[in-house]
């Protein structure tokens, strides 16, 4: 595979971390959230972005079935929108087994209490009752993913807001590795998108749990059945009455789709009501429906040939192995091993 842009960037170039667990077919949530702007970091930065199957397992430990086809619709996605194996390296957690070395390495110098602490440990084990997350693996998620993060001696992790605690844990492991090894290991800083918090139909927070998502597969009526419905100001029960932007979630997609003339004439026409909620939904939903078009025809073609995505994947697996081998020979040195 040729390396072109890669081979251009130099040692001082940023390095930029990111994974997410394999969730099956991503949303709009997800292409606005995370996606358009790992697009746009691999023009600046030297980017590692991996499908985290081992932390899929600290919480489907149980019933695992999913994780290999959701990898696979993952990665899918992530070509289609313009994750360039070219310039970025795609790969898959557990093909690096050096992650796992890292993370049992950490697992000696972190106390117990830090990783009690952070506070989706608690959080999580509340949300999913009914499976046992008292684990060892489960307690050490956050560590696993600094091991993700400092492996690579990133500068940057562009992620959620949910996940500073996490990033934070990352800072505080890497100054107590340095401080007893000797340097190492930079302390990365976290990188939240704003403007990414996309409602789903139902003005919650874009979820496929929730059943409120526009998934990047749902054809041009799956768009239009589900955003015409998506629940707008409740002050405009009929069409003669006026309502405010401000309090329309179906607006907020506005705001990522639509250009400013057109979302200054949609919201005069709110105010005013003299356009109803359908025939303001129509432009935002023409943006979203010719945003998609072009992702479905590059997945499909992609879809139909499963040795691009074979060799993205062990190409993307010997580049990332080959940085993190580098930084465990100075990890094993430090720990006099
Ligand atoms: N915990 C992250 C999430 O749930 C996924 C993740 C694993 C990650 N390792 C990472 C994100 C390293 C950034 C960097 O979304
Ligand atoms: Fe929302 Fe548009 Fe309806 Fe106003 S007219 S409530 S902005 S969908």
């Amino acid at each position: 595979m040729t390396d072109v842009d890669a081979s251009k960037k130099n040692a001082s170039t940023p390095i930029v971390v990111s994974g997410t667990r394999p969730t099956g077919a991503l949303h709009l949530g997800h292409l606005n959230g995370a996606l358009k702007n790992w697009v746009s970091l691999q023009a600046t930065s030297r980017c590692y972005f991996f499908v985290a199957d081992w932390h899929a397992l600290t919480t489907e430990y149980a019933n695992p079935t999913g994780i290999r086809d959701n990898t696979h619709e993952m990665i899918l996605d992530w070509l289609a929108v313009g994750l360039d194996p070219a310039r970025s390296v795609i790969f898959r957690q557990s093909e690096v087994p050096e992650h796992a070395e890292l993370h049992l390495l950490f697992s000696m110098i972190i106390p117990i209490a830090w990783l009690e602490r952070v506070p989706t440990y608690k959080e999580q084990q509340e949300q999913l009752e009914g499976r046992d997350l008292s684990t060892y693996g489960f307690l050490g998620y956050p560590l696993l993913q600094a091991a993700d993060i400092l492996i690579y001696k990133a500068g940057a992790v562009p992620v959620g807001e949910d996940q500073l605690p996490h990033v934070e844990l990352t800072r505080e492991v890497a100054r107590r590795f340095n401080r007893l090894y000797g340097y190492v290991f930079p302390e990365p800083k976290g990188l939240v998108v704003e403007a990414a918090r996309v409602p789903g139909t139902d003005g919650r927070k874009m979820s496929k749990s929730y059943g409120n998502a526009v998934a990047l597969t749902d054809d041009a009526d799956t768009i239009y059945n589900k955003l015409v419905r998506m629940v707008t100001d409740p002050r405009r029960q009929r069409r003669t009455d006026p309502g405010d932007p401000k309090d329309c979630p179906a607006f907020r997609l506005h705001e990522i789709y639509c250009t400013s003339q057109e979302r200054a004439e949609l919201a005069a026409g709110c105010r005013s009501a003299s356009i109803g909620c359908v025939d303001c939904k129509k432009v935002m939903i023409r943006h979203v429906q010719e945003e998609l078009a072009p992702i479905q025809q590059r997945r499909s073609e992609l879809a139909a040939r499963p040795d691009v995505t074979r060799d993205v994947l062990s190409d993307g697996r010997r580049r990332a192995a080959e940085a993190a081998e580098a930084t465990m020979v100075e990890v094993r040195t430090g720990m006099g091993l």
